[in-house]
């Protein structure tokens, strides 16, 4: 594969992919393979990442902390509930204030309208590490675990069994943006978003691959070379979680359905998981499953992605 150069970043918000041409992803991509060697040292000393979080996590805080860590930077986990945005502070007041002290922020929170208030208003880059909308981080870091196991992403066939929501809308979109098939199958009614849909489809058009949306689990998984899986009910949605339980059985990911997939698919999960319901223990514990190199491989990305906006 040829080495793709002189691509500019610095300075860059990464609130969804939509934003970054296929060159731009495929130079991460590149990026954070030679970060996963550990060939790049102290290239962030001095820098500080601020990270908002309005709901939980794992992987995004733990990854982007040790990212900067490891980089020589520093990253600072704020969490807004003891910043003054709970007492009302605008984010735009936050934003101003923020661009005086650190070199780039990182926000997880609930409506996609914030981080794009976040961005609008800091002169420093915006990550969005997860809305309602979107989970761009997850999605870029998704392409290279595809793409280091299988060796490629060309004509590879996705298939997201499950709720159309933030994961399936950030994969929807890189999947087109690179040329992956891709097919999302959700029960009627929890179908991904239809402009983020409809822009998908432009996007693979222009890849030359293609993006389905169907109802049935079954016809969607045959020959897939990646099945990929994410909780029924996610975070801020607890109060439906019983009935999302019973709508999205179907979409269990579990020996029969993966049957008719290809013998060697791959399966991902962005975790959280949830053991034996969109999952079963046999799948994502099993021979086929990826899930913890894909968590690893959220630290090198997001490292590429750190250095490719700061410096
Ligand atoms: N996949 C992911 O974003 O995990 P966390 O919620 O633990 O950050
Ligand atoms: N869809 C899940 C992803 C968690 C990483 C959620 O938003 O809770």
């Amino acid at each position: 594969m040829s080495v793709i150069k002189n691509v500019h970043l610095k300075g860059k918000d990464f609130l969804s992919l939509k934003d970054f041409m296929k060159e731009e992803i495929f130079y991460l991509l590149q990026e954070a393979a030679v970060m996963k060697q550990n060939k790049i040292d102290h290239i962030l000393t001095g820098k500080t990442l601020a990270m908002i979080f309005e709901k939980s996590s794992t992987r995004t805080r733990i990854s982007f902390e040790a990212g900067m860590s490891q980089l020589g930077g520093h990253a600072l986990f704020l969490s807004s509930q003891d910043m003054q945005l709970a007492r009302g502070e605008t984010l735009a007041d936050t934003a101003k204030v923020l661009s005086g002290y650190v070199d780039a922020i990182m926000i997880r929170t609930f409506e996609h309208e914030k981080v794009e208030t976040l961005a609008k208003y800091a002169d420093i880059p915006v990550i969005n590490g997860l809305t309602d909308l979107f989970h761009p981080c997850q999605a870029l870091s998704d392409l290279f675990t595809i793409q280091e196991i299988k060796g490629s992403l060309k004509g590879i066939k996705v298939v997201y069994v499950g709720d159309g929501n933030n994961v399936a809308h950030s994969l929807l979109i890189a999947c087109a943006k690179v040329g992956c098939k891709m097919t999302v199958a959700a029960p009627e009614g929890y179908e991904p978003d239809q402009e983020v849909v409809k822009l998908a489809k432009e996007y693979a058009d222009q890849a030359g691959a293609m993006i389905e949306v169907t109802n049935d689990p079954v016809s969607a998984v045959r020959n897939a070379d990646v099945i990929y899986s994410d909780v029924f009910t996610s975070m801020g949605q607890e109060a439906e979680a019983s009935e999302r339980l019973n709508i999205f059985s179907p979409y269990q990911v579990n020996e029969t359905l993966v049957s008719y997939a290809k013998p060697d698919y791959l399966f991902l999960h962005c975790l959280p998981a949830h053991r034996n319901e969109e999952v079963t223990t046999k799948i994502i514990d099993g021979p086929n499953s990826a899930v913890f190199q894909q968590a690893e491989n959220r630290l090198h990305v997001q490292k590429a992605l750190l250095k490719a906006l700061l410096i």
